[in-house]
C-alpha cells in the first residue's frame, strides 16, 4: 500500500501545506494498519511538531461497496488498532489519535476543528463523499485534500484504475465546489489526486 511513488508524493503534499503554515491538524481516513500514517507522523514530528496526527478507520475493513464499486468487497482491507499502535512504536514515534468506527459516525463529531491536510484512502464511492462531505468545510484556505486511488487516465495514462467509484465520489462533490485540483503522477500506477482550498 505505501510504494515509493505515494511516499514521495505524500511527503511533498504535506511539506508544503505545512511549510506556508496553514493553520490546522493532520488526518488520515482510511489508515489500515497505519503504513501511510507512519510517514505522515514522521513528516510532523520533523517539520511541525505542535500539530497531532489524527486516524479514522472502521477496523472492521470495507463497508459494503455501491453500484460505483468494484475490485474490493465488504470486509476487506481489515487491520487493527493495535496494528497501528505496533507500527508507530516500532519506528519510535508519538502516539496518533485514533478514532475506531465508520466515518459517517465518527466524523460528524471527532474531526478535528480545523483541517490542514487530509490524506482520504477509503476506497470506495460512499466512503470518499463522506470524507469530503465532514473534511471540506473544516479544511483551512491553503488546505490539501489528498485523494488515493483516483485514476484519470488522461491525465495520468498510467494509473490504476481498479477503485473508479473514488473519482466519481470527488467529481460529484466538486462538481459545484470552487477547488484547484490536480492530478499527482509517478513512475508506476499512482493514481493521486490533490484538492486545494482556494476561498473560504
Ligand atoms: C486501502 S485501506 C487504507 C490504507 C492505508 N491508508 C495505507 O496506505 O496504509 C482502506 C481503509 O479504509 C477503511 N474504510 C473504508 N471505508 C470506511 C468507512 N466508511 N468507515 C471507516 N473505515 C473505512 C477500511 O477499513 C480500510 O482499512
Amino acid at each position: 500500500m505505501s510504494d515509493l511513488d505515494r511516499l514521495t508524493n505524500l511527503y511533498w503534499a504535506l511539506c508544503s501545506v505545512l511549510r506556508a503554515e496553514v493553520p490546522g491538524e493532520v488526518v488520515e481516513l482510511g489508515c489500515n494498519a497505519g503504513l501511510t500514517s507512519v510517514m505522515l507522523e514522521m513528516v510532523l514530528e520533523a517539520e511541525s511538531p505542535d500539530r497531532t496526527l489524527h486516524l479514522y478507520d472502521s477496523f472492521d475493513g470495507l463497508p459494503a461497496p455501491s453500484h460505483a464499486d468494484q475490485y474490493l468487497r465488504e470486509g476487506d482491507c481489515k487491520a487493527t488498532e493495535a496494528d497501528v499502535c505496533a507500527a508507530f512504536e516500532r519506528w519510535g514515534l508519538r502516539r496518533p489519535e485514533i478514532h475506531a468506527g465508520w466515518f459517517d459516525t465518527t466524523l460528524p463529531q471527532q474531526l478535528p476543528d480545523r483541517v490542514a491536510f487530509a490524506y482520504l484512502d477509503g476506497d470506495f464511492y460512499e466512503s470518499i463523499l463522506t470524507s469530503l462531505t465532514h473534511v471540506w468545510p473544516r479544511l483551512s484556505v491553503g488546505g490539501s485534500v489528498l485523494v488515493d486511488d483516483y485514476c484519470d487516465r488522461l491525465a495520468s495514462p498510467r494509473a490504476w484504475d481498479g477503485l473508479p467509484g473514488v473519482k466519481k465520489a470527488c467529481d460529484a462533490f466538486f462538481a459545484d465546489v470552487p477547488v484547484r485540483s490536480r492530478v499527482l503522477v509517478g513512475a508506476g500506477d499512482l493514481a493521486f489526486a490533490e484538492f486545494r482550498k482556494t476561498e473560504a
